[in-house]
């Protein structure tokens, strides 16, 4: 398929509320999780404290995301790289 656009950490940070689509990143990839957010089975709550920036240091606390199925769902929501 054709490259993802490249974006910045700190346009990454821009996508922080519903209004401004939410976006999070993982390792260096770029997902907007906007459309995610009513169907996660933790809670849009808890989605939104990661909106803006990196899933790591939640998801080393909620570990029951390193899971294939869940990687493979983020993947469906890519759009860009860092
Ligand atoms: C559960 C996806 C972000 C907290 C889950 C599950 C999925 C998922 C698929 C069910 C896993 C299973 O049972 O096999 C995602 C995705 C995220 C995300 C795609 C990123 C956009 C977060 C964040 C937090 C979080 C940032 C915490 C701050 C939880 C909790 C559960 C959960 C607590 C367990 C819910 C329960 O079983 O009662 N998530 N999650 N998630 N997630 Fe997330």
């Amino acid at each position: 398929g054709p490259p993802f656009p490249v974006f910045t950490r700190q346009e990454v940070a821009r996508h922080h509320s519903e209004g401004d689509r939410v976006w999070v990143t993982y390792g260096s990839d770029v997902f907007d999780v906007t459309d995610f957010l009513e169907l996660h089975p933790g809670g849009k709550s808890k989605i939104l404290l990661a909106a803006g920036g990196a899933l790591e240091p939640f998801w080393a606390l909620y570990a029951m995301h390193k899971q294939e199925h869940v990687l493979e769902l983020l993947q469906g929501y890519k759009v860009g790289e860092l």
